[in-house]
């Protein structure tokens, strides 16, 4: 135990354990993962809170690592850092088709993916437009306020209760649910872990109540009702259904809210480039790209390496595992030149990893993309500016890279 530990034999504090939550919480991320990318794109951490693990943070070797499924997999080990904790009474696992290799991920993805078609997002995107007019035509001018509880955490727990045909005066049980099961450092201790299990068995009840008052009715189109009626999910057992849930909500949830919250922070610390998009409105779609690289809500996925290999002529064994770490590929010098600033017509924004790659590339991407593009679109059309008023508070996690209060002001430009 730590505890008894002498001092010398506690390991010191790696400058290269990308891990720390710190670093992200202060936002000083960015070097050490500088001289990753220059020295040692896969660089094995000996000693972090989650155990041994290689750092992966250039471009190429995350395409090539997630373009073998097989050899690296989602399901072994999970898809964050954390390690799920066997025999424990505060740890339970929920099967979700993120962390499913193939067969079985192929089916349940192929279940909620008619939800994201592109005709889905013609069919959901005039609900878009008219929630985020009445969400900006709410806010007062010139008058402090956080943007992250009145924008981005309002806009996106909308459209998950429209997504999940969910309460909508109970709304920001979504938000409370999601932002529990997306904390990993909540592992660290067993009281907060048995307080997360509780929450997401709350969950799993409240869900289980609308399936039920779902049966035996036609299918509606909501993910719920796509779940119940579909073959590849309907025989889940319960663990599995709240597992997917919470993956839609997770998914969902803290990823987009922080990109809203990216377009409002970052924009304000680039105003050059801020007055170009104000000037011109067809960057819009670049934009967007641009501020989910920049921000890249989601700053790693794990694998597991199935077989011992070689990557970047490192030898990963079976059994090791890997951090891709996105938010260091979408700051890769050699991909994005000047990768640290926004530039709203950046020509090749596209080629962000904030979505991953190859087979359990997200799911809800175009989704993500239709709310923050319709967010900006919204503000350009009251000609309003988000002016930062204060130090934006940020989420300590290696996990979800984002902002828990954002002050701002909003004037006319
Ligand atoms: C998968 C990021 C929005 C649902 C993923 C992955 C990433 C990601 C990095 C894993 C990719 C991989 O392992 O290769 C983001 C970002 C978003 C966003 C940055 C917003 C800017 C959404 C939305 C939804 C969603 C709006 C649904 C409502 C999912 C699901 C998966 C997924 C279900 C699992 C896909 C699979 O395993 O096949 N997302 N996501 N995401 N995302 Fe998103």
């Amino acid at each position: 135990m730590a505890t008894q530990l002498r001092e010398a034999e506690v390991p010191a504090v790696d400058p290269l354990d990308v891990s720390r939550p710190e670093l992200y919480r202060d936002d000083v991320w960015q070097a050490p993962f500088r001289e990753l990318r220059a020295t040692s794109p896969v660089h094995r951490v000996e000693h972090s809170d989650f155990g041994p693990y290689w750092s992966v943070s250039t471009y190429k070797p995350i395409i090539q690592v997630e373009s073998l499924p097989d050899l690296y997999s989602s399901q072994v080990g999970g898809i964050t850092l954390a390690d799920f904790i066997e025999n424990s009474t505060s740890d339970v696992r929920m099967p979700m088709f993120i962390a499913m290799d193939r067969p079985k991920h192929t089916g349940q993805r192929r279940t909620v993916a008619p939800a994201f078609t592109p005709s889905e997002m013609v069919r959901l995107s005039g609900n878009i437009r008219t929630r985020t007019a009445e969400i900006l035509d709410s806010l007062e001018w010139n008058k402090e306020f956080d943007w992250v509880d009145k924008v981005s955490i309002e806009l996106t727990t909308q459209m998950l209760a429209i997504l999940f045909d969910f309460p909508w005066e109970d709304r920001r049980k979504l938000t409370f649910w999601s932002d529990w099961a997306g904390d990993i450092e909540l592992v660290k201790t067993e009281e907060l872990r048995l307080e997360r299990l509780k929450h997401m068995y709350e969950c799993g009840a409240y869900f289980q109540n609308l399936w039920n008052q779902k049966l035996g009715k036609p299918p509606t189109p909501d993910l719920i009702s796509m779940m119940m009626h579909s073959d590849a999910m309907a025989e889940m057992d319960q663990m599995e259904f709240l597992g997917n849930l919470i993956l839609l909500i997770v998914g969902g949830n803290d990823t987009t809210r922080n990109s809203m919250s990216a377009a409002a922070y970052g924009l304000d610390l680039f105003p050059d480039q801020r007055a170009k998009l104000e000037g011109d409105p067809s960057l819009i779609p670049n934009a967007v790209q641009e501020i989910i690289r920049w921000q890249t809500p989601l700053a790693h996925m794990r694998r597991t390496a199935t077989a011992d290999t070689e990557l970047e002529g490192q030898q990963i064994k079976a059994g090791d595992k890997l951090a891709l770490w996105y938010i260091s590929a979408n700051r890769d010098e050699s991909v994005f030149e000047d990768a640290d600033s926004i530039i709203v017509d950046r020509p090749n924004a596209r080629r962000h990893l904030a979505f991953g790659h190859g087979i359990h590339r997200c799911v809800g991407a175009r989704l993500a993309e239709l709310q923050i593009a319709t967010l900006l679109e919204e503000m350009g059309k009251r000609r309003m500016r988000v002016n930062v008023v204060g130090a934006p508070e940020r989420v300590a996690a290696c996990f979800v890279h984002g902002y828990r209060k954002l002050p701002v002001e909003i004037s006319k430009y």
